[in-house]
């Protein structure tokens, strides 16, 4: 099994992202950890909480991080994922509590108390608490076994024409996660615009007919429906987050490249770019790498054996 932490920010995808690693047998999840992003502090806390009293899961610790950037102020994502941050869906009250430490803590201390380098950071929104830790505890560079992320593209953003949402909401965060010597994963916008399901996939995961697909499936529809309208097209939405922890189970699912990758923090126009260095081959001691190429049908078949794992 691998042992991960999830930092997330849900949000309909960091939902599915969230369910994929719960249900999925090669995961041990040893917490989720919660900053702003989709949506305030707050509302992403419980929408982490009231996920894990849907499946049942209460022994995962939550810890919520963040509530603001660290050095711009928030910009949420409410055009996408709406006022509560997982809007079209119905999710139970949660009841049970918040683990007591902030979330950069809980990274930290869950580190140190494990081998080193048998812990994988999965961060799916932006990377203010990766950020935070990596200032407060430097020597945990050296016990992460890799940082896989969503968030940036070597080609395109969406929340600007170069910038992605993750990294433009907290381009300071990303700088210093980016610049750490961990080996890192970028899995951004290039590869999670292939993780579209379709409507067989969507016929097949409503087919499980448990409160869990049921969620899934009020969650996609309502992503997608957005999607549709924002982007004037009738196909499916692209969903980023799980993508990460795909890569994390079966890593051949996703082909990759190695190449330096830094973020532009003075850009007039390109501030919070992933700026990907492809002129030369990437020198020895080169730590990061781009996700490339999707096995979009393999992911999906990940997503509904999980979601039916959880379901029994
Ligand atoms: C990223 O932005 C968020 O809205 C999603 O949850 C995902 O992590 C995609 O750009
Ligand atoms: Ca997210």
């Amino acid at each position: 099994q691998k042992k991960i932490i999830l930092d997330c920010d849900p949000g309909h995808d960091d939902a599915i992202a969230i369910l994929l690693a719960l249900g999925h047998p090669d995961i041990d999840l040893l917490a989720i950890t919660t900053v702003v992003g989709n949506q305030t502090l707050e509302k992403v806390t419980r929408n982490a909480q009231a996920i894990i009293e849907l499946v049942g899961a209460r022994h995962i610790p939550i810890a919520a991080g963040c509530s603001r950037p660290l050095v711009r102020s928030i910009q949420n994502a409410a055009e996408v994922h709406g006022i509560s941050g997982l809007d079209g869906t119905h999710l139970p009250e949660p009841t049970h509590p918040l683990d007591p430490r902030h979330a950069v803590d809980l990274i930290i201390e869950t580190l140190k108390s494990h081998p080193p380098k048998t812990i994988t950071l999965v961060p799916i929104g932006g990377l203010t608490n990766i950020a935070l830790a990596v200032r407060k505890a430097p020597e945990i560079v050296e016990l992460v076994k890799e940082v896989v992320l969503m968030g940036g593209g070597y080609h395109k953003g969406n929340r600007s024409a170069v910038a992605e949402f993750n990294i433009a909401i907290d381009p300071e965060a990303a700088h210093i996660v980016f610049n750490e010597c961990w080996p890192l994963t970028m899995v951004g916008l290039d590869l999670t615009h292939q993780a579209k399901p379709t409507d067989q996939i969507m016929t097949d995961i409503a087919n499980i007919n448990s409160p869990i697909s049921q969620f899934v499936v009020d969650s996609l529809s309502y992503y997608t429906a957005g999607y549709r309208k924002r982007n004037g097209t009738d196909d499916h939405a692209p969903v980023h987050d799980p993508c990460a922890v795909a890569y994390v189970i079966d890593s051949s699912l996703i082909t990759t490249q190695k190449v330096p990758v830094d973020i532009e923090l003075q850009g007039g126009l390109t501030t919070g770019m992933t700026v990907a260095d492809f002129r030369h081959p990437p020198a020895e001691d080169c730590h990061t790498q781009v996700a490339v190429t999707l096995d979009n049908q393999r992911l999906w078949t990940m997503v509904i054996d999980s979601i039916r794992e959880l379901s029994h």
